[in-house]
């Protein structure tokens, strides 16, 4: 798979191009509303004074960082802000190549595409260990498929494609791997909003010198244009030292720094906003799951039950999930999904289909009709 080019916006622009209605269950971009303290953020920042309209310090607001730290029970000074999730997992990941023993990148298979792109980008060796038939991961396989070679263990929970969450074992056991190879664990918690068991344990509950976690508000606060994440970096060591120090001259260097109003919003918003707010999201969430995994069960589909994030994965009888596949659902179905093959090679033959629609139901009876 050609992990570099964008093959989301691929399916995105032959959808667009059809000649009929389609239900967009493609991107991973929330359809409900950020919380109302964000947009009230956004609005008191616009009458700011013009100094304040200037470059903030290059690792982000100071209250920001803060006010992450104390709800991560991390040091405020472990924190870096970065444009999204996405910077932050580079910036990790590119840090362990360097400093870690060894010249791969191990990631889980079916995995979030933009892993394995940037692994190829930054030019690490790829390795990959599958998850278990359930989409949960072992750790016992991590470690088979882990060696010298292994720099940096990428996971993501709760999971996209998968949707499920890992508990506390599995994050345990995977960051022991970690470091039994000095390698470095990046714990990818984009999701840890999204996850409907109440199983989801952070790789901060650790304290660990080898793993990053990394975060960000696009999904928590339904923003995902704003582009404000972070990295929470280990603590105590010369190598926890040097990854920091080069995360954040990257992250100057390539960006100066990020944006402030954003970061200004992010900030009111985390301290006006109730967790009623987070819960309502997962419960339109939880109803959209039920409705779509109905829908599967009456198309005869087999499927992985989400338990986190906001993703369904599934396979139809004799309807692998190949781009051409996807394509002739567009067209005869109109619903757009994601192929399987686009998430490495486990679940080739499945389709990914996100529920960031409130048109879930209707996509749902559409993939029913087509199937029946
Ligand atoms: C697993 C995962 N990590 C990171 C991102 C990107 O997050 P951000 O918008 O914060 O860069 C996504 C977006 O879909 C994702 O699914």
């Amino acid at each position: 798979m050609d992990y570099e080019t964008p093959q989301f916006f691929r399916v995105m622009e032959y959808a667009a191009d059809a000649d009929r209605d389609v239900v967009d269950m493609v991107s991973g971009s929330p359809d409900w509303e950020p919380p109302a303290a964000l947009r009230e953020g956004l609005r008191t920042y616009a009458g700011a004074d013009p100094a304040d309209f200037q470059y903030p310090a290059s690792i982000g607001l100071r209250d920001l960082r803060e006010e992450i730290a104390q709800r991560r029970g991390v040091d405020r000074r472990q924190i870096l802000i970065t444009n999204g999730a996405g910077e932050a997992n580079h910036l990790a990941m590119l840090g362990g190549l360097e400093t870690m023993p060894g010249g791969e990148i191990l990631l889980v298979d079916p995995v979030y595409p933009y892993y394995a792109g940037r692994a190829n980008f930054i030019g690490a060796d790829l390795s990959f260990v599958s998850a278990a038939a359930d989409g949960h991961l072992d750790p016992g396989d991590v470690r088979a498929a882990a060696s010298d070679e292994t720099a940096v263990i990428v996971i993501n929970s709760p999971n996209n494609p998968f949707g499920v969450t890992y508990g506390a074992d599995t994050v345990e056991g995977v960051l022991d791997v970690a470091e039994e190879y000095d390698a470095l664990l990046v714990s990818d918690e984009v999701y840890d909003h999204f996850d409907y068991t109440g199983r989801f344990s952070s790789a901060l509950s650790v304290d660990s010198s080898n793993r990053v976690v990394t975060n960000s508000f696009s999904k928590t606060m339904a923003i995902t244009g704003w582009r404000v994440g972070y990295a929470v970096f280990p603590q105590g060591g010369d190598a926890a030292a040097e990854l920091l120090d080069d995360a954040r001259t990257r992250h100057m260097l390539t960006n100066v720094t990020g944006s402030r109003p954003a970061q200004a919003a992010v900030l009111h918003a985390l301290r006006n906003t109730d967790p009623e707010y987070f819960e309502r999201n997962r419960e339109r969430l939880r109803e959209r799951i039920a409705t779509f995994t109905e829908a599967l069960d009456a198309a005869g589909a087999e499927y992985t039950q989400p338990e986190g994030a906001f993703y369904v994965m599934a396979r139809f009888p004799d309807f692998p999930g190949t781009f051409e596949n996807v394509f002739r659902l567009v067209d005869e179905a109109g619903v757009a999904g994601m192929p399987g093959e686009t998430f490495g090679t486990s679940r080739g033959d499945w389709l990914r289909f996100s529920l960031t629609t409130d048109r879930v139901a209707e996509g749902a009876d559409r993939l029913a009709d087509f199937f029946e």
